[in-house]
């Protein structure tokens, strides 16, 4: 008889493909499925001597060919397409099988799918998995939810193909029923927003001190050797030094400036408002896109006046903008790993911050050198509040805010839009406020619809009766 698969892959578009290869290559017999043969075939044409692969063509086949506890990992559009495979192949699994959904799936659907499986008895896995393409052929970051119990099995298979910083696996259990998806949202989220901050810095640079793409692309070149040093850095370079080839112009210069989004990014700020966390980096992050695509809003260009953006900075601005840039990402991660503090909380995943840094150090979209940092920061502090204040960020921010300001400042001046730059101060500033101006916003709700205020030197819940003369006070509670 055949040799029984380790595990299986179905969904062969190019991230499962991968994916399949990377199991294969690390060793492990696995089955690969496909809705059409088609492309099952293609694969172990182009790729069967990779490993051992096991081509089936039906799913009772596939199932049948996965050594027990069945493992399989769903790799299909996220949404309909996975309750379909779901549907398709749950009846033909036995109680303890794994099926693992390594998709960008909401996590609420996630949480409905565990729920429904582990009732039949099989552990449903929803697995965030990071690094694109070259991630899952190479080694991705992996973020996988569910049952501890189905880690125990899973979890060394995944963690021997994921990428490896140190020697540790960007891989490690996140938490039960839908955490992994959580982490992975949020890991976009985050994604989103360094991303639009890296592009406002090449804005400021590119209008206000009047560097070339080319330029500009030497610069950030630069920047990570620094603290800085990170892949979207990394690609920020090659796509800025990057010419067309049928205008011979920048490639920035030749594409259309309206980004699009899948809805991962925009998931994590509808999450973040319903458990109240203020991500405004991401939240800027995702409407910065919207705005790029409304072009009829913008059309307002021909009408609306300001300054001219137009140089003024000489390239020593780049300097002020690497602190400006680095803060604002401080603020940015602060605020997506409060998110995931807030969730586990919420849904009682017990999420180890520190390890969630840990696995994003290498394999995924965001991995970066200050990561490492991060990591130490929740290893002194488990129970840190705030990134902001651990005592090594606490002193980076102090020391570049003078070069933030001015960043922002000079940005306004010039009407260059920073809304990233300009909302990680704010946050920054409100966080260092002794008072903020939330009382008056209270006076005003307690003036219109007695909704009441607590005080700063009294027990109890107050109300002023704004409609009486002297306006007097009375204590609510009592
Ligand atoms: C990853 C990425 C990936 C995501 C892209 C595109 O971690 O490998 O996050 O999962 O699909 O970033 O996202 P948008 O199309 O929403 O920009």
């Amino acid at each position: 008889m055949a040799q029984k698969a380790v595990i299986g892959v179905t969904g062969l578009g190019v991230m499962g493909r991968n994916l399949a290869r990377n199991f294969a290559r690390h060793g492990y017999t696995v089955a690969v499925h496909n809705r059409t043969y088609g492309k099952t075939k293609a694969l172990i044409e182009e790729f069967g001597h990779e490993g051992a692969f096991v081509p089936e063509e039906s799913p009772e086949a596939f199932v049948a060919a996965l050594e027990r506890p069945r493992k399989m990992v769903i790799m299909v559009k996220a949404g309909q397409s996975t309750d379909a495979v779901i549907d398709e192949f749950a009846p033909l699994l036995e109680p303890g099988d794994i099926l693992i959904d390594g998709g960008n799936a909401h996590y609420a659907d996630t949480e409905r799918r565990e729920k429904a499986l582990r009732e039949r008895g099989i552990h449903f896995v929803g697995s965030g998995i990071s690094g694109g393409e070259q991630g899952a052929l190479e080694g991705p970051s992996i973020m996988p939810g569910g049952s501890r119990e189905s880690y125990a099995s899973l979890g060394p298979i995944l963690e021997d193909i994921s990428a490896k910083v140190d020697g540790a696996p960007c891989c490690t259990y996140v938490g039960p029923g839908g955490a992994g998806h959580f982490v992975k949202m949020v890991h976009n989220g985050i994604e989103y927003s360094d991303m639009q901050l890296i592009a406002e810095a090449y804005d400021l640079l590119r209008k206000g001190a009047g560097m070339t793409p080319a330029e500009i692309a030497e610069v950030f070149r630069t920047w990570n050797q620094g603290r800085l040093g990170s892949y979207l850095i990394e690609i920020t370079a090659e796509v800025l030094a990057h010419t067309d080839a049928a205008t011979g112009k920048p490639f920035v210069d030749i594409v259309l400036d309206r980004a699009e989004q899948k809805g991962t990014g925009r998931w994590t700020v509808q999450a973040a408002l319903d458990l109240g966390v203020p991500v405004t980096g991401i939240a800027q992050a995702v409407f910065a896109r919207s705005l790029s695509g409304h072009a009829d809003t913008r059309e307002a260009a021909r009408v609306l006046t300001g300054p001219s953006a137009d140089g003024g900075l000489d390239s020593s601005f780049a300097d002020k903008v690497e602190q400006a840039l680095y803060a604002s990402k401080v603020v940015a991660y602060a605020q997506g790993f409060n998110q995931i503090q807030a969730g586990s909380a919420e849904y009682g995943w017990d999420i180890d911050l520190g390890a969630m840094a840990t696995i994003w150090r290498g394999g995924c979209i965001i991995r970066a050198g200050f990561l490492d940092r991060i990591r130490g920061a929740y290893e002194t502090d488990r129970g840190l509040p705030t990134l902001l204040t651990d005592a090594n960020f606490a002193a980076e921010l102090g020391d570049a805010q003078d070069a933030w300001r001015e960043v922002v400042v000079e940005a306004t001046r010039r009407g260059i839009p920073v809304p990233g730059f300009s909302s990680a101060l704010s946050y920054y500033d409100a966080l260092r406020a002794e008072r903020l101006p939330a009382a008056l916003i209270q006076g005003q709700r307690d003036f219109f619809g007695a909704h009441t205020y607590l005080r700063t030197d009294r027990e109890g819940v107050h109300h002023t009766h704004w409609e009486l003369p002297g306006r007097p006070e009375t204590r609510t509670d009592a």
